[in-house]
């Protein structure tokens, strides 16, 4: 909430964060046209439905157990599309907990500067994003096609992806992949979901021969011209990887993804069937990804996310994770879908996979999420709960 608003712009909240205005309520002490009793909060309402601009009166028996800033102060009512997520990460004061007041909606309030605000959600609405209502005409997997597109571009140029170092040969490998995928040199490599080809490019480096596949149109188009202008060869192919099927018909000795690639993937027995339709025989699944549990905890380090896998958790695309990261685009959507270890292992085992190990780490090779602290060059910590939560883990599974 530290934005400065100019006179022309609407408020951050209806801007950046996509809350709609509901309604504003007033307080009063006189009995208004039409009031309807609500037993249960002790107080008359009024007005609603039949003002065009949304005045709610409000007029309290004396012991209504409803918070008395709410009863002596006017207060906004937005309308936002996940409740929960909003609460998680927007830094909000809540002074009455999120509550159904009736079916199918919940409401909490919040406290800004001495003034009640009230957070709307409708079960009904839960499926629109927060912006506007293109999510009726794009799926799911557009929406990321779209922000990732976006981001990349964001990434090519930022330091954290540090494009100059691996230029001039810096691989942007980490040591637990290069450690645990052992030689593979004259090895073919199918890289699922590459992003702009950095680690492709370091694997095909280190002998290997290589395709990456990804749904982001600029990734591929990044990644072919940094193959191209560093004259390693690649083959980058655009699409998503549950299509991959109408584009590739090649059989490989590794199928590898890594860090921040499942979250994107709302089915992965369908995933663990593509890894296995692409390995032949003998052939070896590598994956190291960002752990379950770190996936549980909002930007305080709460616990506040399902372990399992529950609705895609949408959210509008303010910042990346490098440090160039503010993003110009404020229609943009990530939809993601948080996966349990047992599922990633039992989609897997279920497409004739047999899992050579799973590792667990304590501790992060970026920081690319709050709350982290370095222990060690590229070893990242969570500042709260130290080395007593695993932040990231690694599969290798054999085809049978
Ligand atoms: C965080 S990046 C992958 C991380 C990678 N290790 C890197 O180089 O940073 C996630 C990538 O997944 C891609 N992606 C997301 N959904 C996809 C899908 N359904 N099919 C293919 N690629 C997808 C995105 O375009 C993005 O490039």
């Amino acid at each position: 909430m530290n934005k400065i608003r100019l006179e022309h712009e609407l408020a951050e909240s209806i801007d950046k964060w996509g809350w709609k205005y509901h309604h504003l309520g007033i307080p009063t002490d006189k009995i208004m046209p039409n009031e309807r009793y609500l037993p249960q909060f002790k107080f008359y309402v009024s007005g609603f439905s039949t003002s065009p601009f949304g005045i709610e009166w409000m007029r309290f028996e004396p012991d209504s157990p409803f918070d008395k800033l709410i009863q002596t102060v006017p207060h906004i009512a937005f309308e936002v599309q996940d409740l929960d997520f909003e609460l998680a990460n927007r830094d909000l004061k809540v002074i009455v907990e999120p509550n159904p007041p009736a079916d199918g909606i919940r409401v909490a309030m919040i406290e800004h500067n001495g003034v009640p605000i009230e957070l709307i959600e409708f079960e009904n609405n839960k499926e629109m994003p927060a912006t506007n209502n293109r999510k009726i005409q794009m799926n799911n997997f557009e929406h990321n096609r779209e922000s990732w597109n976006e981001l990349t571009t964001l990434h090519a140029d930022s330091s954290f992806y540090d494009v100059d170092s691996f230029k001039k040969g810096k691989t942007s490998l980490n040591h637990i992949e290069i450690e645990e995928l052992g030689n593979i040199k004259g090895k073919k490599i199918l890289h699922l979901q590459c992003h702009f080809g950095m680690d492709t490019i370091s694997l095909a480096r280190l002998g290997a021969e290589v395709v990456g596949v990804d749904i982001s149109d600029t990734s591929i188009q990044k990644a072919t011209e940094l193959s191209t202008e560093l004259k390693i060869p690649a083959k980058f192919i655009r699409s998503n990887i549950y299509d991959i099927g109408n584009v590739l018909n090649e059989t490989f000795d590794i199928v590898y993804t890594s860090y921040g690639a499942i979250n994107w993937l709302d089915d992965l027995d369908k995933w663990a069937k593509i890894i296995s339709r692409y390995l032949k025989p003998n052939g070896i699944f590598y994956m190291v990804e960002f752990h379950p549990l770190r996936y549980m905890l909002n930007d305080k380090s709460e616990i506040f996310y399902s372990y399992f896998k529950s609705k895609p958790l949408e959210t509008v695309v303010e910042k990346s994770y490098t440090e160039k990261s503010e993003i110009s685009n404020k229609n943009l959507i990530h939809v993601e879908w948080h996966h349990s270890l047992s599922e990633v292992v039992n989609s897997l085992v279920a497409s004739k996979l047999t899992i050579a190990f799973l590792n667990e780490f304590p501790y992060q090779v970026y920081n690319c999420f709050p709350n982290l602290i370095e222990n060690g060059k590229g070893k990242w910590l969570s500042e709260k709960f130290g080395d007593k939560i695993p932040l990231m883990y690694s599969i290798k599974a054999k085809i049978v």
